[in-house]
């Protein structure tokens, strides 16, 4: 099939090279000129496991090519894809610009049949727009398809490879078949492809976003509630997930979700209830839950070093929002840092790629370095923020040796409190029992929030 993608940002991108690892033609437009020159060249412009290999070998076979015109793109397109920037605008509604934009100038170029796909996130009602848009301009018939992308970032190639499901919003047989032909090699082990309306589809994409979000912050309040009252979140979190009910995903605590999904999705779908004057209240309570667990770790700190953090010198593991990515979009390490530096801290900070995401906006006013362990010299305490594999076994006679003292805040609970009680660390994560200096491996600690512990 020949296929054109409109837009090359993460979804277009993976999009494109993954429908061309199954033979079809992808030709993928950006109107970034720079970037589309690059890409000719075999270079991805963005972090994506897996994706170098998939991209090089494709555009090596002829089958995905790059462009920054729009007619070229199409011409002979059976499918269009819009992957387009849906950015939060003023009000937390997503900015349709870019794909009506878009949607207006397909409206002069299709000559012929064409499924024209959303595969942005995009609001409710979207489809029935660009519906509108390409209808102002065009002759031809066409269909407007909704077909959400349920992609994690880092894991990007297998979620779209081996989706749990395809969601397609159509009323139109013949794009029905269409669409059926094209995912038929993603789901050939069985998984299923749902067909429903338009808005439906549009809608499942925020539901499934904003119920994983209300995990993640349902958790991380059980979390806090677990500090006070001396039980463990990792214990409540294998005791709840195994009834299959609730499923044992996305249920771990830490310093809330980041990421340039569930902030904005979160927002989108209050604003389309609010719109629809409905007041989704327990969203508005995710949204507010996530932003204070982002700074959970300050009053801890803070209580740890007497109210004065003044000149201490802390060590940051973890930029990205999450592990194997470089993606700093709302990452609560940049609100962690901002907190700490107000508070007078000088930090220094590693991460495997996310380093340089951060110094475009951060630039000296804080200090990066090559690796984990010269992050620790001489630093007061070690914050980790990031979960990424190297974190989770690290050398810890090499960290004692360069630290000032043996203190670590844990956000992502990266460590088993009974090793830190071994290794003598003064130790606090999210959900779990704070572990003091004078801890004895074994040795049961009551919480007591108001103890201050000397260091
Ligand atoms: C998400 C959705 O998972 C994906 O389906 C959608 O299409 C795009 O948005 P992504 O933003 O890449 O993907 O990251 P994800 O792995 O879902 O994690 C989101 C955030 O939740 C991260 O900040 C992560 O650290 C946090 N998280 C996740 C938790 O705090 N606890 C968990 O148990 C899981």
């Amino acid at each position: 099939m020949k296929i054109t993608v409109v837009g090359t940002g993460y979804v277009g991108l993976v999009t494109g090279t993954c429908f061309a690892e199954t033979g079809n033609f992808v030709t993928c437009v950006d109107i970034d000129e720079q970037k589309v020159c690059k890409m000719k060249e075999g270079i991805v412009p963005i972090y994506e496991p897996g994706l170098d290999i998939m991209f090089e070998r494709n555009i090596n076979e002829g089958r995905l090519t790059f462009t920054t015109k729009l007619e070229d793109a199409i011409e002979g397109a059976e499918v269009i894809f819009l992957a387009l920037p849906t950015p939060p605008g003023a009000d937390g509604a997503a900015d349709l610009s870019f794909i009506l934009k878009v949607a207006e100038q397909l409206g002069s170029l299709i000559k012929d049949y064409v499924v024209v796909i959303d595969k942005s996130t995009v609001p409710v009602g979207t489809a029935k727009k660009v519906r509108q848009k390409i209808a102002m301009n065009c002759n031809c018939e066409f269909d407007v398809v909704s077909n959400p992308e349920f992609l994690r970032e880092g894991v990007a190639i297998e979620d779209f490879m081996k989706p749990d499901r395809v969601v397609i919003g159509t009323s139109s047989e013949r794009a029905k078949k269409l669409m059926e032909k094209l995912y038929a090699p993603f789901v050939m082990q069985g998984n299923p492809i749902h067909i429903m309306d338009e808005e439906s589809a549009e809608l499942t994409k925020y539901a499934a976003n904003a119920f994983l979000a209300m995990k993640i912050s349902f958790m991380n309040e059980i979390a806090n509630l677990c500090e006070k009252v001396g039980a463990n979140v990792d214990m409540v979190r294998m005791g709840i997930g195994t009834d299959k009910r609730i499923g044992n995903r996305f249920l771990f605590a830490g310093v809330g979700y980041g990421g340039s999904c569930f902030p904005k999705d979160v927002k989108a779908l209050v604003k389309t209830a609010k719109d629809n004057n409905y007041d989704f209240k327990i969203l508005n309570a995710v949204e507010d839950i996530n932003e204070i667990q982002k700074t959970i770790m300050i009053p801890k700190i803070k209580n740890f070093f007497k109210g004065n953090l003044m000149g201490k010198r802390i060590a940051i593991w973890g930029l990205a929002f999450k592990p194997n990515t470089d993606d700093i979009r709302e990452a609560p390490a940049l609100y962690i840092i901002n907190s700490l530096l107000a508070e007078g801290t000088e930090i220094v900070a590693f991460d495997p790629e996310a380093m340089d995401n951060v110094k475009k906006i951060m630039g000296d006013r804080i200090t990066f370095v090559d690796n984990q362990y010269d992050a620790l010299l001489k630093a007061d305490a070690l914050v980790i923020v990031t979960e990424w594999p190297a974190f989770r076994t690290p050398d810890f006679p090499k960290m004692i040796q360069r630290m000032n003292a043996k203190v670590i805040f844990d956000g992502r609970n990266v460590f088993k409190t009974e090793q830190m009680k071994e290794l003598g660390f003064h130790y606090e994560s999210i959900g779990r029992e704070k572990v003091t200096r004078d801890s004895k491996p074994g040795e049961k600690i009551t919480i007591s929030k108001d103890k201050i512990i000397e260091n």
